[in-house]
């Protein structure tokens, strides 16, 4: 059985193409957002599955900023590439110059525990309640870990991971999720989102069944291959101190990085039900 597909979409009319391998598969007739906890069904936007707002007060974010820059260059160090303090994120890619040395520092930079988070992390998870109108917790009920994630996509590369569904990773559901541009962020590179998606059938949806090779690179998420509805794919490219608050049930992902010069570094969280 062949399991090479080539998945083509379009991001404000640039022509997307990833070779993506796997068993794939459509699924259920089910609506997994309306079978699951939906964490932003008191919002006016439930039915769009995404919105940006105010983040912090200016203080609270630049503190957050430098905190996360610092933690940035430490692992830089870390891999063996020291760099000046006032070191630029969006230059990312002038001093990682091959691939090996990505893997290296994301290796560094998996997963971060909020220990190591630079504000009282109760301020965003305080903030992320007040937009949804529920108290949340950043700690996962399933694995009982409190983490966040830095993310980078370096220009014109094959970093981002495909299109997917977080909620086909079982300790993913019942969340709500953040993503908060650091640097390089913008309407070339931003993550995208598709609209109502999460409102979706799984039968609407084809996808790989366990994670995929994507461009040759494993993803532990399963990618979207095919869907029945048109995939009306949007970058909604939050401003600095802006969030994105989206469903994990939206199709989202898929982010190519499109800036001639510039690496893409965000802040991204979930968060429950306390
Ligand atoms: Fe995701």
């Amino acid at each position: 059985m062949n399991l090479k597909h080539i998945m083509q979409y379009t991001i404000n009319k640039h022509i997307i193409k990833v070779q993506i391998e796997g068993k794939k598969s459509f699924g259920k007739p089910i609506v997994l957002s309306e079978l699951d906890d939906n964490l932003i069904k008191n919002t006016s936007w439930n039915e769009k599955g995404f919105s940006i707002l105010p983040f912090l007060n200016k203080e609270k974010f630049e503190e957050l900023f430098l905190g996360l820059r610092k933690l940035v260059i430490n692992n830089l160090a870390n891999i063996g590439i020291p760099v000046e303090p006032n070191f630029k994120l969006e230059d990312y890619h002038k001093v990682i110059r091959t691939d090996l040395l990505h893997t290296n520092f994301l290796n560094e930079i998996k997963l971060f525990s909020a220990n190591a988070f630079p504000l009282s992390i109760r301020l965003i998870e305080e903030k992320i309640s007040e937009y949804c109108k529920i108290p949340l917790t950043c700690k996962n009920p399933l694995t009982g870990h409190k983490v966040f994630h830095i993310r980078v996509v370096r220009p014109q590369s094959n970093d981002n991971n495909p299109l997917h569904r977080d909620v086909w990773i079982d300790r993913l559901r019942n969340a709500v999720n953040i993503y908060l541009p650091l640097a390089g962020s913008n309407e070339l590179s931003s993550l995208c989102v598709v609209p109502n998606s999460h409102l979706w059938l799984e039968s609407e949806i084809e996808r790989t069944m366990e994670g995929a090779l994507v461009n040759g690179r494993p993803f532990t998420v399963p990618a979207v291959t095919d869907t029945v509805k048109p995939l009306d794919i949007k970058r909604p490219s939050p401003k600095l101190n802006e969030v994105l608050i989206f469903s994990p049930y939206l199709i989202h992902g898929g982010a190519v990085n499109l800036n001639p010069d510039k690496t893409r570094f965000s802040l991204e969280m979930r968060f429950w039900r306390v």
